[in-house]
């Protein structure tokens, strides 16, 4: 949190628009700290984006995770010390709007795909374990990089059914009466980056959490979600144990979605700021109930490997 602390104080050096390719689009911009940091900056008129953009953050390393870029809320406010003199009105921002400023990611630049074990296991239905590592070395010995890949996705798709991302694995999800998928399961997958050391990087996590549609209950989307969520939670029957660990740990907690939200609020002064309606509750119950899911696969997972 060190990083995220140094930042939340930073004036704002420089501002300029994003692009696609760089930050994103919409209002989204690119800017510049005082000490010479660049960062993303997404202005989106949905304050549940913006929040679940933190809340990811927050959840990941109350998890241990170190993969989703620092995160720090900001208020726009012409006359703070943080956005003087920045002319944020030439991006079109108005004032008094929560952005989130997000570390920018210096050389990931390169693609992840799903790994080969993981496809063969969402195909057949037959999860990966530890046979399945086992009969595939050398590829799969315990220091190479395809292992270490292996464990990231694992880490990913719990990350991603636990948060509910509707814009990042699930677009490998087939739809409709033609069971086509936005994106077929041998792409690359949307809304990560990968350093050359093999780190992959989650980004845009705006799309989580809340399954927000302003005119559906909140319920329908996250049932949208809930299958191909699961059948890739089921795809792996092997986890990182220092994440089962952290898992644990929250899900014995009597809210975990709360608890979670007191964390990012310790660290995140607008979170206080968060208009929460009557959906709130629900978001929570969703969280809760998708953590309890996880540790009962994990848990099957462990009763199978016990029995061998
Ligand atoms: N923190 C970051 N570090 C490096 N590159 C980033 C970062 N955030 C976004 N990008 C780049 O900008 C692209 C679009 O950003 P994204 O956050 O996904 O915006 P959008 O909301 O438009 O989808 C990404 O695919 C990535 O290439
Ligand atoms: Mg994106």
């Amino acid at each position: 949190m060190e990083l995220v602390k140094k930042f939340r104080h930073q004036q704002v050096k420089n501002i300029t628009n994003a692009r696609q390719s760089v930050c994103g689009s919409g209002k989204n911009g690119i800017v510049e700290l005082e000490d010479g940091t660049s960062m993303c900056a997404r202005y989106e008129k949905n304050q549940y984006l913006i929040f679940a953009e933190a809340l990811a953050f927050y959840l990941s390393r109350l998890l241990g995770m170190d993969n989703v870029p620092e995160i720090v809320l900001s208020k726009t406010d012409e006359s703070s010390d943080q956005w003087k003199g920045s002319d944020f009105q030439k991006l079109n921002w108005k004032e008094n709007v929560e952005v989130a400023l997000i570390k920018w990611l210096q050389n990931a630049s390169s693609e992840t795909f799903m790994p080969m074990a993981i496809q063969n296991a969402y195909r057949t239905g037959k999860p990966v374990n530890s046979d399945v590592i086992h009969y595939t070395a050398p590829l799969y010995s315990t220091h190479s990089t395809a292992t270490a890949e292996l464990m990231q996705w694992g880490t990913m798709i719990i990350f991603d059914n636990l948060i509910g991302h509707y814009d990042r694995l699930i677009l490998y999800q087939p739809v409709g009466k033609r069971k086509i998928s936005r994106r077929s399961i041998t792409s690359g997958l949307y809304n990560s980056l990968k350093s050359p050391n093999g780190k992959i990087w989650l980004i845009d996590n705006e799309s989580a959490f809340f399954y927000q549609n302003k005119y559906r209950d909140p319920a329908y989307n996250y049932i949208q979600l809930l299958n191909f969520h699961d059948k890739m939670l089921k795809t792996m029957c092997i986890f990182q144990s220092s994440l089962v660990v952290e898992l644990r740990k929250l899900s014995n907690l009597p809210s975990p979605f709360h608890h979670l939200w007191m964390y990012a609020s310790t660290f995140e002064p607008l979170f206080v700021t968060f208009k929460k309606d009557y959906r709130f509750n629900e978001f929570a119950r969703f969280f809760n109930k998708r953590l309890d899911d996880i540790i009962d696969w994990i848990d099957h997972c462990k009763a199978l490997s016990f029995e061998k």
